[in-house]
């Protein structure tokens, strides 16, 4: 559930009517909705609560909007985070996530990163190699501090969505495999300057069926089992994310949280293990959209018409990069509907949101909004053509702020400089 919907006759984000924050802001703009951000990060926790010994941990991954506005209604909400690198450390920290609330995922942390991390006191570094961990193991006996850690299992399950975004089969760069899990701890117990405390997993993302995760959860609570029965002490098992969220309307909805979290119960009985989770897609994507004027709408005799819009794909780069569907409306709908190809500015043809696509008819100068852009949207973005990176805005109630704003093409410039020999 969102709260982008028609009030007489225009799209608003909750009481704020688009076309306000278009003539505001200008466009395109990312508009996000603190209310359903709240929604969605309340409804995940419910879904979770009581599994696992005591609250768990739900640390939002940063990597799928890490704007600090957005960051402050989930700190408020009780959130944690999910980070993977230093950038999204000093990000988390700022927004006010309390350090032990905070896990440092990541198959490529440098050694500043993991120095980092141990200095801010983060609660578990994920770890994804042998060679990290002895890293680790190293800059924690430096700084004389012990390094809690989990580290991440690659369990060889295909999570079944795009290949791009799947992360848990065996050929894939993730985590430690399954079978050469034992011999991890066993090194890790060699290092005093390491705690492995847990176990992680996270098989991809945009899942639209629990067997995977089921499948990889069955997987875990048997190695959890096994480490226990070798020695080791373990209290925390780290989920990871990866639930999806409709995107089409004309497709079936995926698994709703309460019944993941039914799952997550079932597949964890007896496990008596903190439970960590790493919601990203779930709480930000369907809370935020991208606002966009139709420049102009080419039309060749009777061929489909080309409705060539002001964001482009280096705004949103999902459909370019995966081949992914974002829902099209316009603002002002009037009833009518067409079908269209609707294409960005840039000089290549990858540059395209949607072909043949049945779309309420629109004009030049009219509004639409490319739906499900809260994640992996503002901050997969790049100035590509040099364009300016758009801005963001937050909405509550009748109330909206400009909590990013348009980084435009002279705050680019005023970054470089030319070589002395020029
Ligand atoms: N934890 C780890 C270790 C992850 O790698 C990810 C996402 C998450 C949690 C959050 O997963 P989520 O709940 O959001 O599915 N750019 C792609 C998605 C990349 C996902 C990367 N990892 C897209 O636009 O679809």
């Amino acid at each position: 559930m969102d709260h982008f919907n028609l009030k007489n006759g225009v799209l608003n984000a909750e009481d704020v009517s688009l076309s306000a924050i278009a003539d505001a802001v200008g466009t395109p703009v990312f508009v996000y909705s603190q209310s359903t951000i709240e929604r969605h990060a309340r409804v995940f926790t419910e879904a979770v609560a009581g599994a696992g010994m005591g609250d768990p941990l739900v640390a939002f991954a940063l990597k799928s909007n890490s704007n600090g506005a957005v960051l402050r209604v989930l700190a408020k909400a009780g959130l944690g985070a999910d980070i993977v690198s230093g950038g999204e450390l000093v990000r988390a920290l700022h927004a006010g996530i309390a350090p032990e609330k905070i896990i440092f995922s990541g198959v490529g942390k440098t050694a500043d990163e993991l120095a980092q991390a141990l200095d801010a006191g983060v609660g578990q570094i994920n770890v994804e190699s042998v060679e990290e961990a002895q890293m680790l193991a190293q800059i924690a006996v430096d700084k004389g501090v012990v390094a809690p850690i989990a580290f991440r299992i690659n369990p060889d399950v295909d999570a079944g969505t795009h290949a791009k975004i799947s992360t848990g089969k065996s050929e894939n760069k993730f985590g430690i495999a399954y079978d050469l899990a034992p011999a991890a701890y066993a090194l890790a117990r060699e290092h005093s300057s390491l705690n492995a405390q847990g176990v992680a997993v996270h098989i991809g993302s945009q899942l639209t069926s629990l067997e995977p995760f089921a499948a990889a959860f069955a997987k875990i609570g048997t190695l959890i089992a096994n480490l226990r029965a070798a020695g080791h002490t373990i209290t925390t098992a780290d989920l990871g994310g990866g639930l999806g969220v409709p995107y089409d309307p004309a497709h079936p909805l995926p698994p709703l949280p309460a019944a993941y979290g039914e799952m997550v119960r079932t597949a964890t009985a007896g496990w008596n293990t903190r439970l960590i989770f790493e919601p990203g897609r779930l709480i930000i994507a369907n809370a935020g959209i991208l606002l966009s004027r139709v420049t102009r709408v080419k039309q060749e005799g009777n061929r489909t018409p080309f409705v060539i819009v002001d964001a482009a794909m280096n705004d949103l780069i999902r459909p370019s990069m995966y081949d992914a569907y974002h829902d099209i409306r316009a603002v002002n709908p009037d009833g009518a509907r067409f079908s269209a190809h609707v294409v960005g500015p840039v000089c290549e043809t990858g540059d395209t949101f949607a072909m043949d696509r049945d779309i309420d008819a629109v004009r030049a100068g009219d509004l639409l909004i490319f739906a499900t852009a809260g994640a992996y949207a503002a901050n997969m973005a790049s100035t590509y053509n040099s364009r300016p990176l758009a801005p963001e805005v937050l909405v509550s109630g009748d109330k909206f702020a400009v909590v990013r704003k348009r980084l435009d093409v002279q705050t680019l410039i005023a970054a470089e400089d030319a070589a002395e020999w020029l």
